[in-house]
This record gives C-alpha cells, sequence and structure tokens, in this order.
C-alpha cells in the first residue's frame, strides 16, 4: 500500500534542527572517490541514507567495487571489473549520468542506460556527452543505451560548455581527473557542491584549481589516492526548505550545520520579504511574523536562488497579500506542484517558466500529489499553512532526497506523520 503524508496545518516551526549530509554533493563525491586504483579504500562521511544514494551503492556494487555504508559513513574498495550499467538501475536516478566520466576515465569503456531522476522537463545529456568527446572518447546513444569508449586514455583538453551544467562539469571534473594532461572547463557551474567535489579530488591527490569560478583546470593523474576521509557538505536545499516552512509558519528556528554562504541568494530573499534571518558561524537563525510581501524572483544557477527550491518559493509566494512572478530558468517544466496548489485553493498562472501567484487566497488541506523530490517538500510547507488535513502522496520522492524530513518537521513542532 502507498504510503501517504499526512499534514496538519497552523503550528510554527520552532526550535533547533540540524542538517544532513547534501544529496547531490555526495552523488558526485561517492562517483569521485570511484576512481581510487592504488589499493586502498576511501571513506566519506555525512553521506545522507536516502534511496538515491542506496542506489547509487548498488551500481558500484554491480560493477565489481566493495561498497560499505553505515550511519552515514561510506568506504568503497576494490576495483571495477565490468563496465555495463543496467538500463533498470541507471533510470532510476539521475546521478547515473556520472558513471559514463568514471567508466569512461578508469575502464576507458562504458554501456549505460540513460540517467533517471526527478520528472522535471527535459533533461538531455548532451553537454556530457560534448565534454566526453572533446576529451577523446566515442559516444553514442543506441536504443536508450549511452555506449562510449576510449582507444587509449581520456586525453585533457579545452572544453567550453554552452550551460553550466551542474551535471556535466561534475562528470567532466571526475573523467579529466584521470586523463592525461591538463584540462580547462570554462563556463562551468559554480554551485557549492561542485567546490566539495574539487575538495575530495584534491585530497585524492588531483590537481585542482578554480572551483567555485567559471574556469575550472584539472590536471590528470594516473594513480589516484584513498586512504582519506572527507566529510560532505551540509544540504543547503535541506535548509532552505526549512528556512522557508520557519517564515510562513510565522516560527523561529536555529537551522544549525549549513553555511550561510550557500543560501545568500534565499536568505535574502526572505529578508526582503517577511523573515528576518541572522547568519551564525555555521548555521542560520531565521524567525518571521509569518506576514509575506509579493516576491520578484528568477531561479538561476549559483550564486542565483536554486530550482531546488522553486516550489518552496512559490508556497511562500501564496502566503504574500499580493502577485508575485517566479521565473524558473533552469528547468523549464519543474511545475507539476501547481496543479497541486491549485486544488488547494491557490491561484497561480503558469506561462512557459514563469509563475503568476495572486496571493491572499487561503490554502486548503486536501488530497495531493508530489511526483519529484522538491514537490513533495514543498507540498508539505504548504500544508503546514493550510487549513484543516492535507494528504499528500509521494513518499518514494520525498525519501529519494530527505532521510527524515518529516521527522524534522515533528521535531520543531508541526504535525506531519507517515503512513
Ligand atoms: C543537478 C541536481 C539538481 C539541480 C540541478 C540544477 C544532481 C543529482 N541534481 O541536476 O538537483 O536541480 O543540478 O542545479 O546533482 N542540460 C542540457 N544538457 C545537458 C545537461 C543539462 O541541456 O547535457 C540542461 C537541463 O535540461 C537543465 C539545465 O541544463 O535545463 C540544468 O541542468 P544541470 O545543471 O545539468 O542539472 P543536473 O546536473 O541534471
Amino acid at each position: 500500500m502507498n504510503e501517504i503524508i499526512t499534514v496538519r496545518g497552523g503550528k510554527a516551526l520552532r526550535g533547533r534542527i540540524s542538517i544532513n549530509g547534501s544529496k547531490n554533493s555526495a552523488l558526485a563525491c561517492i562517483s569521485a572517490a570511484c576512481l581510487v586504483n592504488d589499493h586502498s579504500t576511501i571513506e566519506l562521511k555525512n553521506v545522507p541514507n536516502i534511496s538515491d544514494i542506496n542506489i547509487m551503492c548498488d551500481i558500484i556494487r554491480d560493477l565489481g567495487k566493495t561498497v560499505e555504508f553505515e550511519n552515514g559513513c561510506l568506504k568503497i574498495s576494490g576495483e571495477f571489473t565490468n563496465c555495463e550499467v543496467s538500463t533498470t538501475l541507471a533510470g532510476k536516478i539521475r546521478g547515473s549520468m556520472y558513471f559514463l566520466g568514471i567508466l569512461l576515465a578508469t575502464m576507458g569503456e562504458v554501456h549505460c542506460g540513460f540517467p533517471g531522476g526527478d520528472q522535471i522537463g527535459d533533461r538531455p545529456i548532451d553537454i556530457h556527452l560534448f565534454g566526453l568527446k572533446k576529451l577523446g572518447a566515442e559516444c553514442n546513444i543506441i536504443n536508450g543505451v549511452v555506449e562510449g569508449k576510449v582507444t587509449d586514455r581520456l586525453e585533457g583538453n579545452k572544453i567550453y560548455l554552452k550551460y553550466p551544467s551542474v551535471g556535466a562539469t561534475c562528470n567532466l571534473m571526475i573523467a579529466a581527473s584521470r586523463a592525461y594532461g591538463k584540462t580547462v572547463i570554462d563556463n562551468c557551474a559554480k554551485e557549492p557542491e561542485i567546490v566539495d567535489l574539487s575538495n575530495l579530488l584534491i585530497e585524492m591527490g588531483v590537481k585542482v584549481i578554480g572551483a567555485g569560478t567559471d574556469r575550472i583546470t584539472i590536471t590528470g593523474q594516473e594513480v589516484i589516492h584513498g586512504d582519506i576521509c572527507h566529510e560532505i557538505i551540509s544540504d543547503r536545499i535541506e535548509a532552505g526548505v526549512l528556512a522557508v516552512a520557519t517564515t510562513i509558519t510565522g516560527g523561529e528556528v536555529l537551522i544549525d550545520n549549513t553555511l550561510p554562504y550557500h543560501n545568500y541568494p534565499l536568505i535574502s530573499l526572505l529578508n526582503e520579504h517577511g523573515g528576518y534571518v541572522e547568519e551564525m558561524d555555521n548555521g542560520i537563525l531565521v524567525r518571521s511574523e509569518g506576514i509575506i510581501s509579493p516576491v520578484e524572483v528568477e531561479m538561476m544557477p549559483f550564486p542565483g536562488v536554486a530550482t531546488d527550491l522553486q516550489a518552496a518559493v512559490t508556497v511562500m509566494a501564496t502566503r504574500s497579500t499580493g502577485i508575485s512572478t517566479i521565473v524558473d530558468h533552469v528547468f523549464q517544466d519543474r511545475f507539476q506542484y501547481v496543479d497541486e496548489l491549485r486544488n488547494m485553493g491557490a491561484e497561480i498562472e503558469r506561462r512557459g517558466n514563469t509563475l503568476k501567484v495572486y496571493g491572499g487566497k487561503p490554502l486548503t488541506g486536501t488530497m495531493v500529489f508530489g511526483n519529484d523530490i522538491r514537490a513533495v517538500s514543498a507540498l508539505i510547507c504548504a500544508g503546514l499553512v493550510a487549513d484543516g488535513t492535507t494528504l499528500i502522496e509521494g513518499v518514494t520522492h520525498l525519501r529519494r532526497g530527505y532521510p527524515d524530513l518529516d521527522t524534522k518537521f515533528r521535531q520543531l513542532g508541526a504535525d506531519v506523520t507517515i503512513g
């Protein structure tokens, strides 16, 4: 039987909460950890226990390496024995895109089903393939499977990305780490997860310069070292959702274990429109009276407001008294949740990648469905401020991205249960 999330609205969030490790950073770092070829073990800490990570581990085990994952600590050792990623597993997570870079760099060959992940519009991999070809690989998509081969070893090159794709930047950083010579990636992504990946690669002995800027230079190494322990950065999206939820419920929460800098664009938005966010050393204190003014916001690559927070920000806009405009420049079709908010009473017009939200309409609890990780967490936020009870389908999506978001909401006094 499908589990349902039940949210009874009307409670302001109060208390203190600590943020988990970042899903997206962990997926990239686990991939990089697969490059180790000095027979040592590599250890990653603060890895979130979510289904996307568990599927990633299953794929790595299928390919021959040993993976242990317990209490947030993930250890990888051994060598790959094959280069074929099952179409079924690849289709379950977006992170499977990284096996293109990993396997071309380590095995010189890859057969990988098309990456899956959230249904949030077109998710082509042309930028990944363009970059891998620049590094000397032959790549084709045949019957939904990416077939890649390199005659000898990948070779460093200059690569200009037509768009600063997060996934393509990570994939090419990983591939370039074992390539011969120097690779320069221009117009690359600048997200904090890229910097985390770069820090790990540096600890593994790869020369990486420029992560967090538009240009990353990588000098590949033939031997990549393990015997290190790297702590994954905390999840800025989980922190962002909790900050929005605190603001719209008129609560007060100390969100620990998150770097304010990772959420500056959101913090600035909250401070301007009804929240008061104070920066702490390793966290943020969010306070609000729950009075929200209309927002004008464009979701952009970092350092813009994250597209992963678009749905939560839309819920916030429904609480304002005026008209808000929300544009997503990253994903063109990440709006499935909009119909669900309309079912709860929100008035929202959509034109392409732009939403106009007419605030001041009360939300009322009903049965809704979230079809991606961020949609489900936003619908929980909507439930927190709705009259009555909201029943949300989509627990599997929630579990793909957040290990314990429902528990966290409960710890902060909200009435959120799963069953
Ligand atoms: C990653 C994150 C996701 C986040 C997104 C943007 C992971 C596992 N997922 O997804 O949570 O929302 O970054 O911050 O890390 N594009 C192309 N061709 C490509 C690649 C991307 O056209 O080859 C387009 C996409 O369709 C999209 C945009 O570029 O419109 C951004 O995609 P990208 O930055 O690559 O996101 P992901 O890495 O898939």
